[in-house]
């Protein structure tokens, strides 16, 4: 399934050019609604909103299941992601281990607060409740990189 995109008429937000049939593959399988939304998280990062009426009409729901389950979840998101999402464990272990500490001096390095993004959008800061990581935290995910016993000299953005 490809990545395309266009605008709407009113240049507004886009819509996957193939939204409504590629949706149709999930409609009779168990949990298709989960299946669709993480298919479009994986495939544009995000969901717009000017697609949750083409998302309740192909699964016969209303447009308000479908923002419930999308609000239910923090990994959906209604917004086109930062470049960078630096997830900081905040539970207890992590906690014990330095977390609040480490959330300050990371919001400091980056110029922006835990649950907002730069200016720029290149970076996005998140609390996250738990990577596995529990016996070695305080605990950071950059994008897709685990990284144990965080520090601030320890996170670095990818530059790929
Ligand atoms: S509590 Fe932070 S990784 Fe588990």
């Amino acid at each position: 399934m490809s990545k395309k995109v266009r605008q709407t008429n009113t240049g507004s937000s886009p819509i996957p050019s193939e939204l409504h049939s590629n949706l149709r593959g999930f409609v009779d399988r168990v949990g298709g609604l989960m299946h669709a939304l993480n298919w479009l998280k994986g495939e544009y990062g995000y969901i717009d909103s000017s697609w949750i009426p083409t998302i309740a009409e192909t699964f016969n729901i209303s447009q308000a299941e479908v923002r419930g389950v999308i609000s239910f979840y923090h990994d959906f998101k209604l917004e086109p992601p930062a470049t960078h999402t630096i997830k900081i464990c905040q539970a207890e272990a992590c906690q014990s281990l330095g977390a609040r500490k480490l959330t300050k001096d990371i919001e400091a390095k980056f110029g922006t607060n835990l649950g907002s993004r730069t200016s720029n959008n290149q970076v996005e800061l998140e609390a996250i409740y738990c990577l596995g990581l529990c016996a070695v935290g305080p605990s950071v995910q950059v994008d897709d990189r685990l990284i144990a016993r965080a520090t601030p000299d320890s996170i670095s953005l990818s530059t790929e």
